[in-house]
């Protein structure tokens, strides 16, 4: 099963109803799909800490690059945000569901592998989860395992095509959120565990 996060809600609800069967015993592999650029489940710390700049919402404890962060410029706009549902960060920490990150450049190939076999353009978003689920089919294509793989289509990309074009003309920069900027985050968090 693989969605993409921004901030939690599509992927949890695909795959909550899951996680039970998960706990009873079933083999689920549930993965969470994020940008490399806010890597939030993947690099960030378990920490309390506001939901917004503004510091207006109660301290919630999630994953989370500082309320401060200020997101770079990538085309999947829709999961920069700094942190991510508590329930969803919470089965991350106790290991019942996973995180992958990916780079920009090699989502954008998935996608433009998914429009010419499926014939529908995910929006940058969805495609981080494409991407997953193109890397497990093709493990499976080696291992010759067969698996029934899921993933959540969050949306169409029929409003991102010049984010195609800037792909396709090989103007999309990968980015690395760098660990610096973390730790500058995170100073101005409040101290509690
Ligand atoms: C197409 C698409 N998929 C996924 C997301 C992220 O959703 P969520 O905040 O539920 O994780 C967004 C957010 O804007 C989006 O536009």
């Amino acid at each position: 099963m693989r969605g993409c996060v921004g901030g939690g809600s599509n992927f949890a609800g695909q795959c909550f109803p899951f996680v039970k069967d998960k706990l009873d015993g079933q083999d689920i592999d549930i993965i969470a799909t994020e940008p490399t650029a806010c890597p939030t489940l993947t690099r960030a710390p378990f920490r309390y800490d506001f939901g917004d700049t503004a510091e207006l919402t109660p301290l919630l404890k999630m994953y989370t690059l500082g309320h401060s962060f200020v997101p770079p410029p990538i085309h999947a706009g829709g999961l920069r945000y700094h942190g991510d549902a508590p329930l969803l960060c919470l089965l991350v920490n106790q290991g019942v569901i996973e995180a992958r990150a990916f780079h920009q450049n090699e989502v954008f190939e998935a996608a433009i592998t998914f429009t010419r076999t499926e014939g529908s353009l995910p929006a940058p978003e969805t495609a981080h989860c494409v991407k997953g689920a193109i890397d497990e089919a093709l493990k499976c294509k080696e291992t010759g395992e067969e698996k029934c793989i899921v993933i959540a289509y969050s949306g169409h990309g029929f409003f991102d095509l010049a984010a195609y074009d800037a792909y396709l003309t090989g103007d999309l920069v990968d980015y690395e959120y760098p660990e610096a900027k973390i730790q500058e985050a995170l100073a101005s968090l409040p101290d509690i565990e």
